[in-house]
């Protein structure tokens, strides 16, 4: 038995449109570029970036419902391109805002439809559908109308329906997109009681936090390609030991106060934030004392409002290792 749930090795894939008036020119991207990875059983991997990254195309390639351009995956030691159906018998999946379900039917209603349109045995789909709700925390709602759900009452629905063959592995596309933080939080719960029934989960998210919180392990992925794969605590240490102070600071006077840094040498990275009101100069640095000392006189309303001195997240990370990327 093939010891990985999931295994990837150096997938592409290039869409080639058809553009201008008359079609006549063709248009390549590369939304996909030598993505090599294995995902354990039981894993919940995840993959992190920012949109146009290719991660639901990395999905789809893996879920059977694009072919790959080049390289190949397996699921279960199944071939995703020569073993298409038993493939499918193996995985569920559950892309963010699908539609698909009935909002006029009750939650009961969709999944006995969706269980006989799979072809399931009734005997056993009556048995899995109270425990299937009892699962996503919909067991009280589940005789009422869907359009009476909120978004994350909606997105734990589709997560009972991807689950209804009861498959290994699991694919999950931007689960928590726009749903509100109670129903997220809720829904990150469903997908950690997942993994305890031993699922296997492959989740795509441009929320650090949410990675950060769930996932064994993340591939970071950007324009394409895999830029970092790591557990969260090991990407951290990547970086470790910096610091990061966050200073809120007067506009008019940024430039002193990065005239002043400007002598520690290039393993402190100081960034003004503009695109935040007030500004803020953001300083990453392994001498947090030394950059402390160095805005000491500064220290007063007229140039720093306010300072905040605190350790890497993954967020950080994510953004030193994407900003590296674009240079
Ligand atoms: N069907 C398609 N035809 C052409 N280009 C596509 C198609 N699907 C995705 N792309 C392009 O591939 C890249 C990756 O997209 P996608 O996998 O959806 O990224 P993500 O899910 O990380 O936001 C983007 O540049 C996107 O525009
Ligand atoms: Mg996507």
């Amino acid at each position: 038995m093939d010891p990985s749930a999931i295994v990837a090795s150096s997938l592409n894939k290039t869409f080639n449109t058809k553009t201008g008036l008359w079609k006549t020119k063709t248009k390549s991207t590369i939304a996909v570029e030598d993505i090599s990875f294995n995902i354990e059983r039981g894993e919940l991997f995840g993959l992190l970036g920012p949109n146009g990254a290719g991660k639901t195309t990395t999905v789809k390639m893996l879920t059977t419902l694009l072919l790959p351009t080049g390289g190949t995956a397996k699921i279960l030691g199944l071939d995703v391109v020569r073993q298409t159906a038993e493939v499918r018998r193996h995985i569920g999946f559950a892309f963010s805002g699908s539609r698909g379900l009935y909002n006029r039917l009750t939650a009961i209603q969709n999944l006995k439809y969706f269980a006989e349109l799979y072809a399931l045995d009734p005997a056993i789909t009556r048995k899995r559908i109270p425990e299937l709700l009892e699962l996503v925390g919909l067991s009280q709602r589940g005789d009422d109308r869907v359009e009476t759900y909120s978004s994350g009452m909606v997105q734990r629905l589709h997560l009972a329906r991807a689950l209804l063959h009861d498959p290994e592995v699991l694919f999950l596309d931007e689960p928590t997109v726009g749903i509100d933080p109670v129903g997220a939080r809720e829904l990150r719960q469903t997908i950690k009681n997942l993994i305890s029934l031993g699922k296997t989960i492959l989740l795509t998210t441009h929320y650090m936090a949410e990675a950060e919180e769930l996932c064994h392990r993340i591939a970071i992925i950007n324009k394409g390609r895999i830029v970092a794969l790591d557990s969260p605590d090991a990407l951290k240490r990547r970086i470790s030991g910096d610091s990061v102070i966050e200073a809120t600071i007067q506009t008019a006077q940024a430039h002193i106060l990065m005239d002043r840094l400007r002598i520690l040498d290039g393993k402190t990275v100081v960034e003004l934030k503009n695109s935040t009101e007030p500004e803020k100069l953001c300083i990453r640095t392994p001498e947090p004392a030394r950059v402390l000392e160095l805005l000491s006189p500064y220290l007063n309303p007229q140039y720093i409002q306010g300072l905040e001195v605190r350790n890497q997240t993954l967020e950080d990370v994510y953004i030193t290792i994407i900003q590296g990327e674009k240079e």
